[in-house]
């Protein structure tokens, strides 16, 4: 009995390691963009925050704001015209999840500059599916491979959801991102399944 808690403790030890290890290298790779969303998520994740419910990405589908892509971006959209973009799919939050993973089409007249272009850059500033919503970020947005989708040619999906997104829903699109990015570089030095395994078995 107490050689399985000791056992349970240290295992338990190990993965808060592993998580803490995790944490620190996406700080260290973030070069100063968003090493405070990364860094919070990493404790919110290891203190209680491993109910499925809870993931960054859930919480953003089902902000009152994203819960209005479906209108128009899915298939058979009620909303969906000519020229919707049309890669997106948010009619489940696993469609728009991987459909986020691809990049813009189906975009007509000069939006169509953006064809191509990732939803999610490295950076929340790099990113498209920012822009479409932030003035500041679209006025900035350079893309060396896409140089004519910018400012002029990046959408106001502001107009198209009545209002700016609140500061949460802001925060939980930057915190998504960034934590897109970290997932990204530790699944490529094989940590990331490590972590994701471990934490995937219910230690609390
Ligand atoms: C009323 C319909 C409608 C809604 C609601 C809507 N969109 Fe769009 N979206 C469009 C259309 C149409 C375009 C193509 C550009 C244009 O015509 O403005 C587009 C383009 C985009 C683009 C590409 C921007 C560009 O110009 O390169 C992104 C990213 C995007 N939408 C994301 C979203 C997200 C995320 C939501 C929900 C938070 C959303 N949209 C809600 C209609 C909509």
């Amino acid at each position: 009995m107490t050689r399985t808690w000791l056992r349970k403790l240290s295992s338990l030890f190990f993965v808060v390691c592993l998580i803490s290890f995790a944490a620190i290298g996406c700080e260290e790779t973030e070069t100063g963009t968003g090493t405070g969303p990364t860094g919070g998520d990493g404790d919110g994740d290891t203190t209680g925050g491993d109910g499925d419910g809870d993931s960054t990405f859930t919480q953003l589908y089902n902000s009152p704001e994203f819960q209005m892509c479906q209108n128009c971006h899915a298939p058979g959209a009620p909303g969906f015209v000519d020229g919707t973009e049309a890669t997106q799919d948010w009619s489940s939050e696993q469609a728009a999840l991987s459909s986020l993973m691809g990049t813009a089409s189906g975009l007509i007249g000069n939006f169509a500059d953006c064809n191509g272009v990732d939803f999610i850059g490295e950076t929340p500033e790099d990113s498209l599916l920012v822009a479409a919503f932030d003035e500041t970020v679209r006025q900035n947005y350079d893309n060396p491979a896409f140089p004519d989708c910018n400012a002029d040619t990046i959408s106001d999906m502001t107009l198209n959801i009545g209002g700016a997104l609140s500061t949460e829903t802001r925060a939980l699109l930057d915190q998504f991102i960034v934590e897109q990015n970290a997932a990204f570089i530790l699944d490529l030095t094989g940590e990331y399944d490590a972590v994701d395994e471990l934490t995937d078995e219910h230690w609390y």
